[in-house]
């Protein structure tokens, strides 16, 4: 590579980098730089405040050397795929000397381009030791944000506090937004913050612990859920902490109660072994808790294909609770039972006989949407018994925690979460079946069922629909 006309001999070069995790940025001089032949010995790369955050640029001091600018017909600089990856991830890792070594390397790459497959130089091995770093820190952020609810004018906000070794906060944004799309969020870091409204990420500058909120009912929910998962055959103490260093303790609401649950695992891990190694949950207590049980409920492999876990909807002793089979291609994306078609032809037959849905609760035998995916649409699947039976947990935690006293069961899946046994809807339908708590179930078809005839079967088949209703509705009545 031919040197530029423009280089002054021998000066040295300072690149103010407008943010300390500007790879575009960096990239940009870096490429010019090399293709002007200047020795890394003449370069140094200067991040904003010194102290890492996300918005103090400074900009460049009078008196410092503009960079020289390469000729039009100069060849292009080589970087090997491995190296780009590699310095992508590097480039917001903490270390001041990071954009130096990516020059360094990058320089060196112009004369030996297979120099990254050789994993004894020093500065490869600095790098790779740099890209785990930084990998290591963004694995931390995705397991340990925790989320405190608070109110504000916009409704509710759930605001994480963390604390990232490396400029990681801006890269992980889309993560965050992925997974938290339906939700307003803010991650408060003392390296800058992010803010998701649903709609827009916004950043603003850094922020102090105190800035967090404490403690809120999110906490309780996930304490209760962290007790609920916590598995003690599978507990070894040292690689626990090593995945959940003690740093992040502070911040993760369950953290208090690992000391005790570590002292009750051997009991609790006796008690597995008795019930032939089945996990053993604790059965919870509140419709929070069943909801961020539900969330993270992964013991069937419906749990995979959703967009979120659909919670029943309503209120602890509403007098109904209705039962449908899973949530649907609606109910997925909106994270409420019944929102969809099916749920509409449901509110106009409730309506016709007189069931106020807001006063019973209604929920699904299945939590989550099983589907197969055709082009863009998700067409619905019928859980398997075994997925059921899987789920029926958390339909009998649902039951305790409302106690209704009638159960309206729509179709042969929600009866069979139910009964815990395969059921014959022209058999059982339009008559009480006695519950193990003194309640009574009644089980009619789906609403679904009936969306999928026409004609006269349609029509003899609503009749039915509504006859079964009008049996609940008086069932409630005596039994209110
Ligand atoms: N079908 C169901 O069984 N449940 C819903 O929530 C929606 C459609």
């Amino acid at each position: 590579m031919t040197a530029m006309q423009n280089v002054s001999l021998g000066a040295h070069y300072v690149v103010h980098l407008p943010r300390p995790d500007d790879f575009a940025f960096w990239r940009e001089r870096a490429r010019q730089l090399i293709q002007c032949d200047v020795p890394p010995d003449r370069v140094s790369w200067a991040e904003p405040g010194g102290t890492g955050d996300l918005f103090a640029y400074e900009g460049p001091s009078r008196g410092e050397k503009r960079l020289p600018v390469p000729e039009a017909d100069v060849a292009e600089v080589r970087a090997s795929k491995r190296f780009m990856q590699l310095a992508r991830n590097v480039s917001v890792h903490s270390d001041p000397e990071r954009f130096s070594l990516l020059y360094r390397t990058l320089w060196r790459l112009q004369s030996r381009p297979g120099m990254m497959q050789d994993s004894a130089d020093t500065d490869v091995r600095r790098i790779e030791e740099l890209d785990k770093e930084v990998r290591r820190d963004a694995h931390k952020m995705h397991a340990f944000v925790r989320f405190r609810e608070v109110e504000d004018e916009g409704g509710e906000h759930y605001v994480a506090w963390f604390e990232p070794d490396h400029h990681i906060v801006r890269r992980e944004a889309g993560f965050f937004m992925r997974r938290f799309a339906n939700m307003h969020w803010s991650i408060l870091t003392p390296r800058g913050c992010i803010h998701w409204d649903g709609t827009t990420m916004r950043e603003s500058p850094p922020a102090r612990r105190e800035d967090a909120p404490a403690g809120d009912p999110v906490e309780a929910l996930w304490k209760s859920y962290y007790v609920s998962i916590f598995n003690p055959a599978r507990l070894k103490v040292g690689a626990m902490l090593s995945e959940m260093p003690k740093k992040y303790w502070k911040n993760m609401p369950e953290a208090e109660l690992i000391p005790d649950l570590i002292a009750g695992a051997q009991a609790r891990e006796a008690g597995m072994v008795a019930a032939g190694g089945r996990k053993v949950r604790e059965v919870p207590s509140s419709l929070e808790e069943i909801e961020a049980g539900i969330i993270a409920c992964r013991d069937c492999p419906i749990a995979e294909c959703r967009t979120q876990a659909v919670m029943g909807e309503g209120a602890v002793g509403a007098y109904l609770m209705i039962v449908g089979e899973q949530p649907g291609d609606q109910e997925d994306l909106v994270g409420k039972p019944f929102v969809g078609p099916a749920g509409q032809l449901l509110d106009e037959y409730l309506a016709g006989v007189g069931i106020d849905r807001g006063a019973t609760y209604v929920t699904n035998a299945v939590k989550h949407f099983k589907f197969v995916a055709r082009g863009k649409r998700r067409i619905h699947q019928t859980p398997q018994a075994k997925e059921i039976d899987i789920c029926r947990f958390w339909l009998e935690a649902e039951r305790k925690v409302v106690v209704p006293r009638v159960v309206l069961a729509l179709g042969a899946s929600a009866a069979r979460a139910l009964l815990g046994r395969t059921v014959s809807l022209a058999k059982e339908r339009g008559r009480p079946v006695p519950l193990d708590d003194g309640s009574e179930l009644w089980i009619t078809a789906h609403p679904s069922y009936l969306l999928r005839l026409d004609g006269e079967a349609r029509a003899a088949q609503e009749e039915l629909f509504a006859r079964d209703l009008a049996a609940v509705k008086a069932r409630t009545e005596v039994l209110a």
